[in-house]
């Protein structure tokens, strides 16, 4: 899939070459070959390893001369990446304390508990669930029994998740799930439970700005359509970064990304690139590039060639790439109110928003009335 070109923007970009990264950075150990390998072998299944080289092969210049790339972004998040992703103050000053206050300021009203009972909070992509801890503790207060479920791919998440609110909330039960969100999209997930259960679902951490609409509409409409079939009211939260308005300069989302650890973590995901592909991609030729796209209403990072240079793989040459090139790193899109109503329209949900004071970050509901009605 290739992006739609970028639309001008008004706002100042951030633009940085490696060596002014490196320069802001605090130093960072050498990472080895080796390191970097072990980190690919547990990203990237060597199956899809030659997958990925032969879309690289494939790559042809679109109709405006630049050839387009999308690395696979499980490169980014491994070992040596969440390392430097922790270094990222602004960014996590942004983004993340903004998250945490309104899970714990709005907790109550988010959770919107409509029986006391039994409240289970199913957290979808949790991580360590972190994030999520604001509105469980915000449940046991509120109802006579929580279960919190981390649901997440990453064993190793589930496991940490499982360790702290066992020792910081103890008194909701645990029911971690290590797999897929698409599972918690099957009935069958929902057994044994009190028939006086309320569920809340919360998606964290704007993780929903990684995906298109039309996947968001259906992950909405997935689990709206699985409860229908439940007697239980069941809502979906949705956490993202709101889009630029009144209170939200363009430009306060451009700094935050733009933070020399936010490219130090792109580059890393170069190196990855380069050691699990055996490529040689010349980072020095690379200009890291970070800038707001109105029309798309996504913050766009990408890599851009500042030269034309080949890409050579086990020394064989795969691929030229001209200048102007983009290798695109990330994508986060962020969420007006009227994105919002539109994608709850679409998955045929109400929708009631929560924000903080300065309109920077939402939490939005989702839930139908059929589900509703059974309380
Ligand atoms: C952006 S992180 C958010 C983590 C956490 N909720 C937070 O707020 O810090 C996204 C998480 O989703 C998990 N994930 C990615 N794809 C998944 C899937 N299909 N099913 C379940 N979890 C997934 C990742 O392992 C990662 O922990």
């Amino acid at each position: 899939m290739l992006p739609r070109r970028l639309a001008c923007s008004r706002h100042a970009a951030v633009r940085m070459g490696i060596d002014e990264l490196a320069a802001m950075l605090p130093p960072v150990t050498g990472t080895t070959r080796a390191e970097l390998e072990d980190e690919v072998a547990a990203v990237v299944p060597p199956q899809d390893v030659s997958k990925l080289l032969a879309d690289l092969k494939q790559l042809q210049p679109d109709e405006t001369g630049i050839v387009r790339w999308f690395p696979p972004t499980g490169l980014k998040y491994c070992a040596g990446g969440t390392a430097l992703w922790r270094l990222a103050k602004p960014y996590n000053d942004y983004l993340k304390v903004r998250e945490m206050r309104l899970a714990e300021e709005k907790a109550a009203l988010i959770l919107d508990v409509n029986k006391t009972a039994h409240h289970w909070v199913l957290d979808l992509g949790s991580g360590s669930g972190w994030m999520c801890k604001g509105i469980v503790a915000e449940a046991l207060r509120l109802c006579e029994s929580v279960t919190y479920t981390p649901l997440d791919t990453a064993l190793e998440a589930v496991n940490t998740a499982k360790e702290m609110y066992g020792l910081e909330l103890p008194a909701a039960k645990l029911l971690p799930h290590v797999g897929s969100w698409d599972d918690a999209m099957q009935t069958s997930f929902y057994k044994d439970l009190p028939q006086d259960t309320e569920i809340t679902a919360t998606f964290m951490g704007t993780t929903a700005g990684n995906f298109s609409d039309d996947y968001m509409v259906s992950f909405i409409d997935g689990f709206l359509s699985t409860w229908d079939q439940l007697p239980f009211r069941a809502k979906l939260v949705l956490w993202v970064d709101g889009a630029p308005s009144d209170l939200k300069p363009a430009q306060a989302i451009v700094d935050a990304y733009g933070c020399a650890e936010d490219g130090a973590l792109d580059f890393h995901m170069m190196k990855m690139i380069n050691a699990s592909l055996d490529l040689d991609f010349p980072l020095d030729k690379l200009q890291w590039n970070v800038d707001y796209d109105t029309r798309e209403e996504a913050i766009k990072m990408w890599m851009e060639a500042v030269d034309n240079f080949p890409v050579n793989h086990h020394g064989q040459q795969v691929t030229q790439i001209p200048k102007g090139s983009r290798i695109q790193t990330q994508m986060s899109r962020k969420f007006s109110d009227a994105l919002l109503q539109s994608m709850a329209e679409r998955a045929g949900a109400n929708l009631v928003i929560h924000r903080t004071d300065d309109d920077f970050y939402k939490a939005a509901v989702f839930s139908r009335e059929a589900t509703a009605k059974r309380t």
